[in-house]
């Protein structure tokens, strides 16, 4: 869907299980036209994005796992976070999307505090845009909210 609304831009997908990165990787192999410009990695997002620092103008973090008892591996409070603003280009984009509306809240409260990101969009995704992932889909299908979340980098 990205790939096919941004047709000069470049989109890395990240995934650390093997499952699920050999399930895209098998949907890429089906479109030989984008292949130049959608590239999947198999990886920890935690070694590859210390590789890219400045180098993103939109991350797409789309329904991290809740993790409601282990708030360090939330977004808010992950190591991991300021290796990923890290990586945005000043004036970048970072989108996150959940379906759980305590998660979207603490984001909106954090993320200010703790980055050089302000809060732009904040909405709830609808069927009618289009399902951007796998869970967003299946999210939209069952009727519930997508709390959408947009920060631009300072
Ligand atoms: C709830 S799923 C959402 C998948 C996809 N973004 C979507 O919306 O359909 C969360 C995914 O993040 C992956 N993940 C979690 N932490 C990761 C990390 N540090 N590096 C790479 N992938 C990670 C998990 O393996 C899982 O597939």
């Amino acid at each position: 869907m990205w790939a096919k609304s941004h047709p000069s831009g470049q989109i890395l997908a990240i995934e650390r299980t093997s499952e699920k990165y050999a399930k895209f990787k098998r949907r890429l192999d089906h479109h030989p036209d984008v292949q130049d410009r959608v590239f999947a990695a198999h990886a920890d997002a935690a070694w590859l994005v210390p590789w890219l620092s400045e180098t993103i103008d939109h991350c797409f973090w789309l329904y991290p796992n809740p993790e409601p008892k282990r708030r360090n591996h939330r977004i808010a409070h992950s190591k991991l976070t300021s290796l990923v603003v890290e990586m945005i280009k000043p004036g970048g984009q970072l989108t996150i999307a959940t379906n759980v509306e305590s998660y979207a809240e603490e984001l909106r409260v954090e993320l200010p505090r703790r980055f050089n990101l302000e809060l732009a969009f904040d909405e709830k995704w609808s069927l009618d845009r289009g399902a951007r992932s796998h869970f967003e889909k299946k999210y939209l299908a069952r009727g519930e909210p997508c709390f959408n979340l947009e920060f631009v980098k300072y």
